[in-house]
């Protein structure tokens, strides 16, 4: 199997990281572990990563495709437990550098028998459950929610502007609702024809995709986490991908900065060069914000 995700921000991400030797690093999101790669090519074996994913697709990837040495844990899990997950590899070690890039693999876009995360492609399920332990699916929660609640969540978690008459239209027509297509054909026909070109569905998938995963309390949660079982001078880095992940990172390391715990290592967000939002298109959102505790 070939690497499907290109990675984004990978050369300042990691240069963010500021990579000791033998420091102890950890990368939350693995995905189709370059991010992970290029720090373990930069640490001595004394040096440790642990990288996990909440997908075991990804794991089972990067496990495939790598030789891994002894010195690069990989655990399953979501990074809201990250704590936890350092806590039960007795590693006692602080952290001296932090890595979380938010969101979706390329491989969870394109993966062949896919569970619904692109609105494209029509015949998927709509499941969107990025941990295949979890008990809801998106259409589940099109099933359970009451029109106002749904109307929220495509408010909320989608800063959609037609949040209620997709709401009232899905659950007129819950019971012809299965399948991505369903759905978009169903948007379609209640959101007026887009001035822009962007696909009037992308509100609603990223609104479902949030909810199903309960991402923003995650990374709330991950965060938390993450400057607790960090060193003094440790970075935390979070690459993020639309304006609500990027507010929550933000205020939290505007907070940490204010109550003289941290400093912003940059005071603007890192954005991606022209040159590789020409060569990968879904960068052109990234935003990399980096921490560093006192
Ligand atoms: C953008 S991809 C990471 C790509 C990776 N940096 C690379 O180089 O290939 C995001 C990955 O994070 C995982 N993920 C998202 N939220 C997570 C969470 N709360 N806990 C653990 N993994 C998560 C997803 O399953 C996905 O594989």
């Amino acid at each position: 199997m070939d690497k499907i995700h290109i990675p984004v921000l990978l050369d300042e991400s990691i240069e963010a990281l500021n990579v000791k030797l033998d420091g102890f690093y950890i990368d939350c999101t693995l995905g189709d572990g370059s991010h992970s790669n290029k720090i373990l090519s930069q640490l001595s074996s004394q040096g440790l990563l642990l990288s996990i994913d909440q997908d075991q697709n990804a794991i089972d990837f990067v496990k495939s495709y790598y030789d891994i040495p002894n010195n690069w844990i990989i655990k399953k899990g979501n990074f809201a437990n990250l704590k936890q997950i350092v806590k039960s590899l007795e590693v006692n070690k602080e952290a001296d550098g932090v890595l979380m890039d938010i969101g979706l693999s390329s491989r969870q876009l394109e993966e062949s028998e896919g569970r619904g995360f692109s609105y494209q492609k029509e015949n998927e399920p709509l499941d969107m459950r990025m941990d295949q332990e979890l008990s809801v699916t998106a259409l589940d929660l099109l099933k359970v929610l009451k029109e106002h609640e749904l109307t929220k969540l495509f408010k909320v978690y989608g800063e959609e502007r037609y949040a209620k008459p997709i709401a009232k239209a899905i659950k007129e027509d819950i019971s012809e609702i299965n399948t991505v297509g369903d759905l978009t054909s169903l948007i379609y026909n209640v959101v007026p024809v887009a001035k822009s070109n962007k696909n009037p569905s992308r509100r609603v998938f990223q609104a479902l995709r949030i909810a199903v995963n309960d991402e923003l309390n995650s990374l709330k949660e991950g965060l938390d986490n993450a400057f607790e079982i960090l060193t003094t001078g440790g970075r935390i880095a979070v690459i993020s991908f639309h304006s609500l992940e990027d507010r929550i990172v933000k205020e939290f390391f505007n907070e940490k900065e204010k109550s003289k715990q941290g400093k912003l290592v940059n005071q603007k967000p890192i954005t991606a060069k022209k040159e590789e939002i020409e060569k990968n298109p879904r960068s052109s959102s990234a935003k990399l914000r980096v921490l560093e505790k006192i």
